[in-house]
């Protein structure tokens, strides 16, 4: 159901997003060695492509085909190398503790009883690992019009900052103004809501 229907939303424009990378995630990783990073619903790749030219092994997995085919054309246009995974998060049983980041930017994952996707992202990082999990601040009640699409049934980065034991340490947890990137359809949210937490070596 969630391919279908973001293959649904993506078919419906040529690009949907701005092409280029996040603020909070320019932001967070300035500090950052690179090594290996996971990138969370790549969407169109424009994040796993400026990691890629940053130094960055960029793994990206995504749970749309469309998005995943126009994000491999615009890598190979940029002439970097990423690793894709067409697959759904949890579905994608990615190795565990692996990464050294772990970023997931406005990820729509869906919720369900027993946190699985919650612990995937958490599974997936490294010992001494970041984990960045980046979302619209004050949305998560909010329903779209005339779509599927429900804030309602999506992990909030509060939900998995519930699961961090003291294996974690929490480095960001604050809402901060979005760096807006010029057109794309996320254009028109204001604030983001930012959780950084290292896993302890
Ligand atoms: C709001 S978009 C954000 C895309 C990208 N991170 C960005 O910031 O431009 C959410 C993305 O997550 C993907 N997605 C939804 N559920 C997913 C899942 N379970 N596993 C992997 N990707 C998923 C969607 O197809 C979509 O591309």
């Amino acid at each position: 159901m969630t391919e279908a229907q973001w293959d649904q939303r993506y078919s419906e424009f040529e690009q949907m997003w701005s092409g280029a990378p996040n603020g909070a995630l320019v932001v967070e990783v300035a500090g950052l060695t690179p090594g290996r990073v996971l990138d969370v619903g790549c969407g169109e790749g424009a994040d796993a492509i400026w990691l890629a030219a940053n130094g960055w092994s960029v793994t990206a997995v995504e749970v749309s085909g469309i998005a995943l085919g126009r994000a491999a054309q615009h890598a190979a246009d940029a002439n970097v190398a990423v690793h894709w995974v067409h697959a759904g998060l949890v579905e994608a049983a990615l190795p565990p503790a692996s990464f050294d980041l772990v970023s997931a930017q406005y990820p729509a994952l869906l919720q369900t009883p027993d946190a699985a996707a919650e612990r995937a992202l958490l599974d997936a990082v490294a010992l001494g690992g970041v984990l960045l999990l980046v979302h619209h601040a004050g949305m998560e009640d909010h329903r779209h019009e005339g779509s599927s699409f429900n804030n309602a049934e999506f992990v909030w980065p509060r939900m998995v900052a519930a699961l961090l034991d003291d294996e974690w340490v929490i480095e960001v947890d604050e809402v901060r103004p979005r760096a807006v990137p010029e057109g794309g359809a996320g254009a028109h949210h204001a604030d983001d809501v930012i959780l950084r937490a290292r896993r302890r070596p």
